[in-house]
Order: structure tokens, then sequence, then C-alpha cells
């Protein structure tokens, strides 16, 4: 993968779909990180990002098997984690109110982390 020596750099852990290094990101347990969240443009992002569509073609359904809120990913700080990591690892080049706008969609509809 071309992105691959980038996202070393980036993130120290180049699979999105690997293990949890988060990378500078926060891992407060409160969604409070999620306050003021643009939930608009999380929605949007998640489908310009084709997010779905990539879940689909790994679990099949919707794509929502993907989220499972009771395994590794157990708190917001962890979700936003794993956010930023596919953003690096797929280069989506998102910033990070928008890296936490997808997350806290993602909150909303699937891990409902509190
Ligand atoms: C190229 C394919 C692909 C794309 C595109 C993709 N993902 Fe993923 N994603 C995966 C795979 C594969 C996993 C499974 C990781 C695992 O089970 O360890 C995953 C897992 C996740 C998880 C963790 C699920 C859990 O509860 O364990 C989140 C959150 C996630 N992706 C968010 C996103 C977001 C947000 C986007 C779009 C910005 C995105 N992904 C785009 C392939 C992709």
């Amino acid at each position: 993968m071309k992105t691959y020596a980038l996202l070393k750099t980036l993130t120290g852990s180049a699979i999105c779909a690997g293990g949890l290094a988060l990378g500078g990101g926060s891992a407060l347990a409160e969604p409070a990180i999620f306050k003021g969240a643009d939930l608009k443009l999380g929605e949007q992002l998640i489908a310009q990002g084709k997010c779905t569509q990539c879940h689909i073609s790994k679990v099949g359904g919707d794509g929502s098997a993907m989220y499972k809120p009771k395994g590794k990913i157990n708190e917001a700080g962890l979700l936003r984690g794993m956010v930023e990591q596919c953003n690096s690892m797929l280069n989506l080049q998102m910033f990070p109110e928008e890296v936490t706008s997808v997350a806290a969609v993602l909150n909303r509809d699937h891990y409902k982390f509190k």
C-alpha cells in the first residue's frame, strides 16, 4: 500500500483493522469529547469516506455488524482513536473536528457510550 510509509510516521501503527495503538489520540472515557460535535458533518463524512461500503464488503448486511460496542472498542476515546486510525490508514485527510464528528455519529447510532 502506497500510503504505508506516511502512515507509519503518522500513527506508528499502520493498520486500521489491527491493534489499538492510539497515536496521539485522547483516551478520555467520557463522550464529553463528542460535545459540540457536528453530527450532520459526521454523517456526510461517513458517506463520503465509503466507510460503510467497505464494512459491508467485510461483514455483509448493512455493514453495521462491523461496529461492535461490546468488543475491544469499549469507550468513547477508543472509538475516536479507531476513527482516527482509519482516517490515517485510508488517507482520508479528515481534520480532528471531522474525526470527532464521525466518531460522535457512530457513538450515537451504534456504540452509545455515556
Ligand atoms: C478499506 C476498508 C475500510 C474502510 C474504507 C473503512 N473501514 Fe473501518 N474497519 C475496516 C475493517 C476491516 C475493520 C475491522 C477491524 C477489526 O475487527 O479489528 C474496521 C473497523 C472499524 C471500526 C471498529 C469497529 C469495532 O467496534 O471493533 C470503526 C469504528 C471503523 N472501522 C470506522 C470506520 C470509519 C469511520 C470509516 C470511514 C471514515 C472506516 N471505518 C472506513 C475496514 C474499513
